[in-house]
């Protein structure tokens, strides 16, 4: 449905763009201003990444996220969107249980805005619920490679399908993926020819995240985008501010304002009108006589 005359992205797009070679652009945000610029940017596709357990919560990894957690942000993230397609992930272990708990976790990100979920992994146990899922109305976004949700068992950072019998590997998965129903991937850390290689025999859109320029789409970590990232960014980013040295040197001239008596000054404070203040100026002489 349209919001304002403004004609929202749809499943479809998605594939209309990959069938015309044209790139789809994605992002991750977390709260509704940060969506409201990007939408307002025109970015194609926004997704509530459970990365909001690093940039925003602070953890270490992903698997801390819980689907409250992400139903919060996805509420907000949805607010501040008009045209861009919504995408939240399905937090570790709020799928891989059993089809009724992912259905029900899927529906509540649904109900918060989100116009479909992400979900890590193509086991065959995900490639049924995935099914399940399409089959009743969720659509869903697969995601391949490098799978942030399975860091204990993968053991490390480390780059997927970098020899040909690996690609192959995710080339399968990734076509039992389109199978189940998803109508894209997300291929994360994964070598650019064996993505470009992937790419080309799905029908679905690949959206790369450090798997080079032949992917359907990009997507990236806007607080890596922004420069505001705590930790340390890798090597596929490409930062196009600094914004956390621009928020650090704002706060520490606001630190120093307070301490200096800087801040606030007159333009900062509300006054009295003459006469009231007269009324104070009246009342101090009569109290110190
Ligand atoms: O959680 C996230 O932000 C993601 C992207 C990195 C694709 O899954």
């Amino acid at each position: 449905m349209e919001k304002n005359n403004i004609k929202p992205v749809t499943r479809k797009t998605f594939q209309k763009m990959k069938d015309n070679n044209e790139k789809i652009s994605m992002l991750t945000a977390y709260d509704y201003s940060t969506a409201k610029y990007i939408d307002e940017c025109g970015i194609d596709s926004v997704l509530i990444g459970d990365s909001l357990g690093m940039t925003i919560l602070g953890y270490d990894t992903t698997i801390n996220v819980t689907v409250e957690d992400m139903i919060t942000f996805t509420k907000a993230v949805s607010r501040g969107v008009k045209r861009a397609f919504v995408i939240a992930d399905m937090p570790f272990l709020s799928f891989n249980i059993s089809k009724e708990q992912t259905i029900l976790n899927a529906g509540k990100l649904i109900c918060a805005g989100a116009n479909a979920v992400k979900i890590e992994g193509a086991s065959d146990f995900i490639l049924d619920e995935i099914k399940h899922l399409t089959q009743s109305g969720i659509n869903v976004v697969g995601h391949l490679g490098f799978t942030p949700q399975y860091i204990n068992t993968i053991g490390g950072y480390f780059i997927q399908g970098k020899s040909y019998e690996n690609t192959v590997k995710l080339l399968q998965d990734a076509k039992k993926l389109e199978e189940s129903g998803v109508f894209a991937i997300v291929l994360e850390m994964v070598p650019e020819e064996s993505a470009k290689f992937i790419s080309e025999n799905l029908t679905v859109p690949t959206i790369g995240i450090g798997a080079g320029k032949y992917c359907g789409g990009q997507v990236l970590v806007i607080d890596d985008l922004i420069g505001k990232y705590w930790g340390s960014v890798p090597k596929f980013v490409k930062q196009y501010a600094n914004i956390k040295e621009i928020m650090k040197k704002a706060i520490s001239e606001y630190n120093q304002d307070v301490k200096n008596g800087e801040f606030p000054l007159m333009e900062h404070s509300f006054r009295l009108s003459e006469e009231e203040r007269e009324k104070f100026e009246y009342n101090l002489v009569k109290q110190n006589n």
